[in-house]
């Protein structure tokens, strides 16, 4: 016990139907007088982005929105929103909508008190070192329940001329305040609410299993793999389903704070899937997911005994290796029943592409924290599991 661990969860979660009505207070206690609202094209259409500039406007907040964010933020997009933020002497940032727009706030943040480019923040190449100024306060809210970017310390931005994702990742990244409002989520179509779901569930579950010490992230972990069992599929079957709706959004931001410590290979070849083939991250993961937990089986067979309980299961007589492999049959069941496509093959992947998708999975710095270590020839034996998937 000679060495010295440090837990922190600094961002403050207002959780509950309408607390996105306490975006007002938020504003006032972080002393924000006029953010940039970030989000991207099609949110921004959405009755959840009206609800957000009606409470900015029964307020009598002066904002400015900048919606340009890609599905996989660019690099570029962040400068073009820096180039708002001061022209309108912005002084604090609100990102609503998925991953992409909460990243690209983050980001926004690191340059507008850091400058330079955001590729020299890099987390491949040390840049995290490079953040040493304090970052404008963010507002994280989200309108899928995945990413859980609104607690998490790291942006993924893709570059747009060497087009590799990469991260930026820094504490003082983590957003200020996160709002979890369940309504902002019920209007997402069944398939993006089943994608985002799996993507909250591999982060739950790769960080569980990530060989990092941290008791703390590994509970948060379990019950956030615990309400995904629970009420992922009642959220894609019934998307008014307000309960559901609520613990989902729950499992994801615990899933983004359990990645405190950390993920695996799944998102190692989920983030080259989704470079090199444009595949939703949260389906990449979904797909590759039952695959590195067969390959983790053996040294992470105890954790994941606790999961099938989860699912209804009674493993109160099952070795830890029984309950393990029923914990993955029961993630299959509810790939298959949430409409997951049961194969990279299934969803247009192509042989071809193995070895660019491979080359950038080994290059991503996930899978150096999988449960248990990962070569290029494991990866290239997980991606063709994944292309091939299982018969069920
Ligand atoms: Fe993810």
């Amino acid at each position: 016990m000679s060495q010295i661990s440090t837990f922190s969860f600094p961002t403050t979660i207002l959780y509950g139907v309408g607390a996105v009505k306490e975006l007002k207070a938020a504003m006032e206690e972080l002393e924000i007088r006029k953010p940039i609202v970030i989000t991207d094209p099609p949110l921004s259409k959405t009755e959840s982005f009206k609800i957000l500039t009606d409470v900015l406007e029964s307020h009598g907040k002066d904002y400015t929105i900048f919606t340009e964010v890609h599905p996989n933020p660019l690099d570029e997009d962040v400068v073009k929103a820096l180039e708002v933020y001061k022209k309108e002497s912005c002084d604090g940032i609100i990102g609503i909508g998925g991953g992409s727009p909460l990243d690209t706030a983050k980001a926004l943040a690191v340059l507008a008190a850091n400058g330079g480019r955001l590729a020299d923040y890099d987390v491949q190449q040390g840049g995290g070192a490079r953040i040493t100024e304090t970052l404008p306060p963010i507002i994280g809210i989200p309108t899928t329940a995945g990413t859980g970017s609104e607690v998490g310390k790291c942006a993924v931005i893709t570059s747009s001329t060497e087009h590799r994702k990469f991260m930026v990742c820094h504490p003082r990244m983590v957003p200020s305040r996160a709002i979890l409002d369940p309504q902002l989520t019920v209007t997402l179509p069944a398939h993006l609410t089943a994608y985002t779901g799996m993507d909250a569930l591999t982060h739950n579950i790769e960080s569980l299993t990530a060989p990092v010490f941290h008791p703390l992230c590994d509970a948060i972990a379990v019950k956030g793999i615990e309400f995904v069992a629970r009420y992922l599929r009642r959220a894609v079957e019934n998307p008014a389903d307000l309960e559901a709706r609520g613990h989902m959004l729950l499992a994801a931001s615990m899933g983004a704070i359990a990645f405190q410590k950390d993920l695996g290979a799944a998102h190692s070849l989920s983030h080259a899937l989704s470079a090199v083939a444009g595949v939703q991250h949260g389906l990449a993961n979904a797909i590759c997911l039952i695959p590195v937990m067969r390959f983790n089986l053996d040294v992470a067979k105890d954790r994941y005994a606790l999961i099938p309980p989860f699912f209804g299961v009674n493993s109160f007589n099952m070795s830890d290796q029984e309950a393990a492999e029923a914990a993955i049959e029961e993630i299959k069941k509810l790939s298959q029943a949430i409409g997951i496509p049961g194969s990279l093959r299934e969803i247009g992947i192509k042989e071809e592409q193995f070895d660019e998708i491979l080359d950038k999975a080994y290059r991503d710095p996930c899978h150096l924290t999988n449960a248990k270590p990962c070569s290029a020839a494991d990866l290239h034996e997980l991606l063709k599991e994944a292309w091939r998937g299982e018969d069920r």
